[in-house]
């Protein structure tokens, strides 16, 4: 069956079938899926039947592994993390704020593979947020406020031994395997508004949470851009919500999207193996 690309027919996604991601892809599947990418941002790949082995043997044909910090990876596999929910867990539902996969790094890595094991009947979408749209439709009084400013990006609200995931939530019943440590207090800037790597298509990067500050701004000055920022980013038009099925691999431009995870699947287990790719040939 020959591969073939349709578009969620939303802000962004698009589900790629005719491929077998078991198996190496040929070079022109290879970059059908790198260009749908770029163009859908979320690329979903339904029916796909991988276990660990191959799920990294998947991740590396679109690139090298990224770094994974303040997440245990599972046992054997030292790339795979498991973003997993019990039916009865009472901890908070992880990585519910908008946020880029780590952009707190120097290079905050391209893309990030979510493959599907558990799925619930019920809720449990991940939302993506477009953020070449959000930044073509810029208010000018934001756009002014954020236009050549370096965000200051830091891992500290989630992953310091305060933050979020630290030392409180370590003694709940969380069964991620997450592990706060000091070095998430370090910075790194990167621009606001950039081109975006590959499509050079004008891009808003990152959002409160991760972004702790702006580079030169006063923080409650800078508190408030985010925070109008956050809401513009983030508005239902920009926002294409991905329902899972079991056995589906969905990749997501980081460079492109914010992205969230959404609740209301209480009483039903959750489970996906996740894979980081740190930068992919156009
Ligand atoms: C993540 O941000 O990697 C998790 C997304 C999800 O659980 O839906």
């Amino acid at each position: 069956m020959a591969i073939q690309v349709s578009s969620a027919d939303a802000i962004c996604g698009a589900a790629i079938t005719g491929v077998d991601l078991s198996k190496p892809l040929t070079e022109d599947q290879r970059r059908t899926c790198v260009e749908a990418l770029h163009k859908y941002r979320v690329i979903a790949f339904p029916d796909q039947s991988l276990n660990d082995d191959q799920l990294q043997a998947a991740s590396l044909q679109f690139g090298p592994f990224g770094d994974d910090p303040f997440i245990a990876p599972i046992p054997g596999y030292p790339h795979i993390i498991a973003v997993q929910r019990k039916a009865d867990e009472q901890a908070p539902i992880f990585a519910e704020a908008w946020h880029t996969d780590w952009s707190f790094q120097a290079t905050p890595p391209a893309a990030t593979c979510l493959y599907g094991i558990r799925i619930p009947p019920v809720g449990g979408d991940t939302w993506y947020a477009d953020q070449v749209a959000a930044a073509a439709a810029l208010p000018a009084a934001l756009r002014s406020a954020i236009e050549g400013r370096k965000a200051i990006h830091s891992a500290k609200l989630p992953y310091a031994p305060q933050g979020v995931y630290g030392d409180a939530d370590r003694a709940g019943d969380r069964s991620m395997d997450i592990r706060a440590d000091a070095s998430a207090e370090a910075t790194q800037l990167h621009p606001l508004l950039s081109p975006h790597p590959v499509t050079g298509e004008e891009r808003i990067f990152g959002c409160v949470g991760y972004i702790i500050g702006i580079d030169g701004m006063p923080d409650d000055e800078a508190l408030q851009v985010l925070l109008e920022l956050h809401n513009h980013q983030t508005q239902t038009q920009f926002v294409y919500a991905h329902r899972w099925q079991a056995n589906m691999l969905v990749m997501w431009d980081n460079r492109a999207v914010l992205h969230r995870a959404t609740g209301g699947y209480e009483a039903h287990d959750r489970l996906l193996h996740r894979t980081t790719v740190q930068s992919i040939e156009g």
